[in-house]
């Protein structure tokens, strides 16, 4: 493994601690246990349950019998300290239970979507996000959460890309590894660490047609230097366990895929953690077309290297008869089984007292940090004439719009623990900030599907009696997540008629919205003066973007996602290849249904510009940042060596504010065609007014690498294309060579 300045990490070689290093005197206790366990106690801990909503009878006694390793995202607090009391003191082994959960991005205090903390560019602050979602989590019993979700996510038709860092491997993997930091802490064993699951584990995210749980083709090529880099990435920062995807990457769905787990999860990576399928992934790898019936199922996830069966109970049904009849065996099992007791053990749970029960609360540093996420992962796409930052002198304000004042909406998708009481919404933190009179509100619709324009003349009226108009507009809740995949990517509901009518009254508008997704809202852009786009925002999302309107925050966040300007764009992304036939910037433009005439016969459409709406890496501040002096402390990468790119950034604006310096590479020739652009690394730095600061990048070969035909990783001698930029469209750009 490479470092360089702390910037760019390169995955060379196996990690070889992944899944933690291997203890030895947990080895020995594991195997200790293991000696003593029966066959339906090994398979009871390769099952995992939701059956504990209710601490019944029956399960309590199933718990004692050892039916089961594990529950996910079951029972109370109290239910889980007693189902851990009798597991332990009552089965007849002590094998403690593990509780998982989907903490996605936040436990009681929600921070941003995922694919908004991506846009803050910030891993030391996801991590601390992460770090308290943790200790929240364990507060209550938790101690595995299933994130981070690290599948590359190029089709915002696909409602999980919510939950993704966004379409980028290296940022997808820094990400990733910020979030294993902060679930994990320095040691497991601390009682408010939680282990984490990186998922889907592989090709979630490239869901043909952007269709939840659809197929996935991805060439090897592709899936090695796109899709699996953020899996290497949290894995190396030590994620303790593995989740499968539901999908079938090229046919094989991944819970039965032993070139996944196998070849390279286990081989190559030699990872030493736990791997849980996801929810029934393993029953139905039959519906797949895969597996004959589930007891076939049971064969292929463990012959493949699932070690514990999520809710589907293929295991638990079949694996003795498996194994009686020789399909399996069991030393197959017993390996399962060490995974899961290894865990255990590093988890503490097995000595630790168990934790009288008890509620996670809210907390004012978790707001305040959920409030720094928020606002950091604000993007500002446009600002017409500088209309944001608003002045603390405008009289009133109108507040339209079904996202005011949605507490659920808000939290956005994947939400367990937070609850709407704890939320604070624009709506109410903008009455804080200016007062209630000079706040009118109408939300003209209930909710952003609604087509009911029965409040659009209150709406109205509110905004004919305010200075200024803030439209909250976007995506319930539930039009993201798993899924929630959409064909059309457009403002649900009337909303773009309800901006239309309030755009007539030409009174200066922002639109703020809230959104899982990209959307399409071209329309709405052009006829307001400002857009903030907040993505759900989670807890402190009101305060955060009332103090962005307000300039009392500067927005920062940049995009990890390309918004197309029609989903017909899909699937849009920055690291695209050149074709043979680029389209140039001189054919931009073209109308809009009407063929270009003469159409050059480029790479392009002829019906919409080819270009996205707003590129990867895009996002406007209060203030304007200036590019200047590209320098490299030599022309040549020497072998073994590193080469330094600085540039200089200079606010030459009147607000301090941060901002995200982007580095690109593109080799100028590969032997297997690269990316236009590839991001590199990333700083985020702050500046005052007339500030300068020099951005440097030590690059080595290794950095530079990708994978040839032959399924090496190289780092090909020839010219490399530089960029330090401020989005993956524009920047200063110099060139080296590796020699
Ligand atoms: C299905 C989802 O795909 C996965 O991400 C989640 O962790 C499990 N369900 C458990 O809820």
């Amino acid at each position: 493994m490479i470092r360089s300045a702390g910037i760019l990490t390169f995955f060379l070689c196996a990690i070889r601690l992944s899944g933690g290093p291997r203890d030895g005197s947990i080895e020995q206790r594991v195997d200790a246990l293991l000696a003593r366990m029966t066959l339906d106690e090994k398979i009871g801990q390769m099952s995992q349950s939701t059956a504990m909503n209710t601490l019944t009878d029956s399960i309590k006694q199933e718990i004692r019998q050892g039916r089961w390793g594990s529950f996910l995202n079951a029972g109370s607090p109290a239910d889980r300290a007693e189902a851990q009391r009798i597991a332990r003191h009552e089965s007849r082994l002590g094998i403690p239970l593990i509780f998982g959960r989907d903490v996605i991005h936040g436990y009681r205090t929600i921070f941003p979507i995922p694919l908004g903390q991506a846009a803050s560019w910030d891993p030391a602050l996801i991590e601390r996000a992460a770090r308290t979602a943790a200790t929240e989590a364990s507060t209550e019993g938790i101690r595995w959460a299933f994130a981070p979700m690290v599948d590359i996510a190029r089709d915002p038709r696909w409602g999980r890309i919510a939950e993704s860092p966004g379409e980028d491997p290296y940022l997808a993997g820094v990400f990733g590894a910020a979030i294993v930091r902060g679930f994990q802490g320095r040691s497991l064993l601390d009682n408010s660490s939680v282990a984490a699951c990186v998922k889907h584990f592989a090709g979630y995210g490239a869901a043909e047609a952007g269709r939840d749980y659809n197929s996935a083709w991805i060439p090897e090529i592709l899936l090695r230097d796109v899709y699996l880099p953020p899996f290497q990435a949290s894995l190396a920062a030590g994620a303790a366990t593995l989740m499968t995807a539901f999908n079938t990457l090229n046919g094989v769905p991944a819970t039965g895929n032993p070139f996944l787990l196998r070849t390279i999860l286990r081989g190559e990576w030699k990872f030493q953690g736990t791997v849980v399928s996801d929810y029934e992934a393993v029953t139905e790898m039959v519906p797949h077309g895969y597996a004959a019936d589930n007891r076939d199922a049971a064969r292929e996830a463990l012959s493949a290297g699932v070690d514990m069966e999520m809710v589907s109970a293929a295991y638990h049904d079949y694996l003795k008869s498996l194994l009686a009849a020789g399909q399996v065996t069991l030393p197959q099992i017993d390996d399962a089984v060490r995974n899961i007791l290894r865990l255990k053990f590093r988890l503490g749970l097995f000595d630790q007292k168990i934790p009288a029960p008890a509620q996670a609360s809210v907390t004012p540093q978790s707001r305040a940090l959920a409030q720094q996420l928020a606002t950091e992962s604000a993007v500002l796409l446009k600002n017409a004439g500088n209309l944001l930052p608003l002045s603390a002198s405008v009289h009133s304000v109108a507040v339209i719009g079904p996202l005011a004042n949605s507490p659920i909406d808000q939290m956005g998708t994947w939400v367990m623990d937070g609850r709407p009481e704890d939320v604070q919404t624009p709506l109410a933190a903008l009455r804080r900030m200016l007062g209630e009179a000079r706040v009118r509100y109408a939300p003209g619709l209930k909710n952003s599907r609604s087509v009911d324009r029965s409040g659009f003349a209150a709406a109205l009226d509110a905004a004919r009696a305010a200075d200024v108009v803030l439209l909250f507009l976007g995506e319930e809740q539930i039009l993201s997540g798993e899924a929630r995949s959409r064909a059309f990517l457009n403002l649900p509901g009337a909303q773009t008629q309800l901006v239309d009518e309030i755009a007539a009254l030409k009174k200066p508008t922002v639109a703020i919205i809230q959104a899982g997704r990209p959307l399409t809202f071209d329309r709405t852009a052009s006829q307001v003066g400002a857009v903030l786009w907040a993505w759900h925002p989670g807890t402190m999302g009101g305060p955060a973007i009332a103090d962005l309107l307000f300039g009392r925050a500067v927005p920062s966040g940049k995009l990890t996602v390309t918004f197309p300007r029609t989903v017909g764009q899909v699937p849009i992304y920055y690291a695209h290849l050149n074709t043979g036939r680029p389209a140039s910037a001189a054919e931009l433009g073209i109308p809009m249904g009407t063929p270009a005439e003469p159409a050059g016969y480029t790479s392009k459409y002829i019906d919409v510009d080819f270009t996205p709406e707003y590129p990867f890496g895009f996002g406007l501040s209060y203030t304007t940042f200036e590019y200047s002096n590209l320098r490299l402390n030599h022309p040549e990468l020497p072998t073994g060596g590193a080469i330094s790119l600085s540039a200089d950034i200079r606010n030459t604006g009147s607000r301090a504010a941060d901002e995200v310096v982007q580095l690109y590479v593109h080799p100028v020739t590969a032997s297997v065609a690269q990316p236009v652009r590839l991001l590199k690394g990333f700083r985020r730095i702050s500046l005052h007014p007339g500030e300068t600061q020099t951005v440097t990048f030590n690059v080595t070969a290794a950095d530079l690498a990708y994978h040839d035909q032959q399924m090496h990783l190289v780092a090909e001698p020839g010219r490399y294309q530089v960029w330090i930029a401020p989005d993956s469209a524009r920047g200063l750009e110099g060139a080296f060579t590796l020699r």
